[in-house]
């Protein structure tokens, strides 16, 4: 096929709905996300339900205004693509449905894409060529992956977390120091005004050649500063003034970069990667951004990050892999069904 190839691209697994129309995987034609940020505020986290209620309520308009803003119809479409997992059930099983159904009534192949692998593909959306093999790091509120990519859709899992990811971390420590939800872009704003050098919180490498993760000891270190060892003292975090906040939230911020860019470059020293590949909800983080690129700088290695707007949940990556997917022929059918599991 030698026309342009246009794919819708529906995106449900956590707490945004998303549609976004993309084409040949490079070129955003449209791109809507509804952030459900301020449902899921006053519970402190996601809930499921509200979010699969939410999902619902808000994948009609938010696909006719995809089609609308793109000034493509049905017609012009060569395929529906959904993240059909990893995420939650209740809320996936929103953007498989309406992309099966968008398949059967207008007779459009429908293609399958991994959530977590289509992050990845935000950061190569400027490139029709990238130097292999590449090492890619996905850090987000579910996930803290490594793989080994030896092309866009073909994609090895060489490390992951064995507790927390790095953004339920920064979640988790937000909560601690009470600020407000979601966690990372707050702990990032008043990391600014701190010493990164303030607190020696641990940074866990685990054995020498592990390429795992590991983020509870350090979310508990917070913690134990803040409420005392045996955690029988005050929270202190009400008696503290913004300053000393501030330095934790640095020290925190820190210590956990370190630990992701040690680990990156160790696979990319492991691998022998040309190419190191940044993204997921964490990579929007300015502080990580720096340090991979300076990793990579030092190093004689390409970076490439995801834009900021693509680093959170959205439909654009998902329309981008499946892309790939298409020219691959790799395609669902419709006994198409959601899965919590990566
Ligand atoms: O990729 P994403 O939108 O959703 C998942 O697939 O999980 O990632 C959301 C995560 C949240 O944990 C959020 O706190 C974190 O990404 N995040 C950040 C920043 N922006 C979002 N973490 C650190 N710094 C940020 N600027
Ligand atoms: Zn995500």
């Amino acid at each position: 096929m030698n026309r342009p190839v246009n794919i819708l691209g529906i995106e449900t697994s956590c707490d945004e709905t998303a549609a976004a129309i993309v084409t040949d995987g490079y070129t955003i034609r449209s791109s809507v996300v509804a952030s459900q940020v301020d449902l899921h505020r006053k519970y402190g986290g996601v809930v499921p339900e509200v979010a699969g209620r939410a999902h619902i309520e808000r994948i009609h308009p938010i696909l006719s205004e995809t089609l609308s803003l793109a000034q493509i119809g049905p017609e012009d479409l060569d395929a529906i693509a959904v993240a059909n997992q990893p995420g939650l059930v209740v809320a996936l099983v929103v953007g498989v449905v309406a992309a099966k159904s968008l398949a059967m009534i207008w007779e459009k192949p429908l293609i399958a894409v991994n959530h977590v692998h289509a992050h990845l593909q935000s950061a190569m959306l400027d490139q029709t060529q990238i130097e292999l093999p590449a090492v890619a790091l996905i850090v987000s509120g579910g996930h803290t992956n490594l793989y080994e990519c030896t092309s866009a859709v073909d994609l090895t899992l060489i490390g992951k977390t064995i507790d927390d990811a790095a953004g339920e971390a920064f979640d988790k420590v937000a909560t601690i120091l009470n600020l407000p939800y979601p966690g990372g872009p707050s702990i990032e704003k008043v990391a600014r005004q701190g010493d990164p050098k303030a607190i020696p919180f641990p940074r866990s490498m685990l054995s020498p050649d592990s390429l795992d993760f590991s983020f509870s000891g350090i979310k508990t270190a917070v913690l134990y500063h803040v409420r005392g060892q045996d955690m029988k003292g005050d929270n202190r975090i009400e008696a503290m003034n913004p300053q000393e906040i501030a330095d934790i939230a640095a020290s925190f911020q820190t210590a956990v970069i370190d630990v992701l860019v040690a680990k990156t470059q160790r696979a990319a020293e492991q691998k022998g990667a040309r190419t190191v590949l940044l993204g997921g909800g964490v990579a929007a983080n300015s502080a990580l951004r720096q340090a991979l690129h300076k990793m990579c700088e030092d190093t004689g290695r390409e970076f490439l990050v995801a834009p900021r707007p693509l680093c959170t949940d959205n439909a654009v990556m998902v329309a981008s892999l499946a892309y790939h997917k298409f020219k691959a022929g790799q395609f669902a059918d419709l006994t198409l069904e959601p899965k919590a599991g990566a």
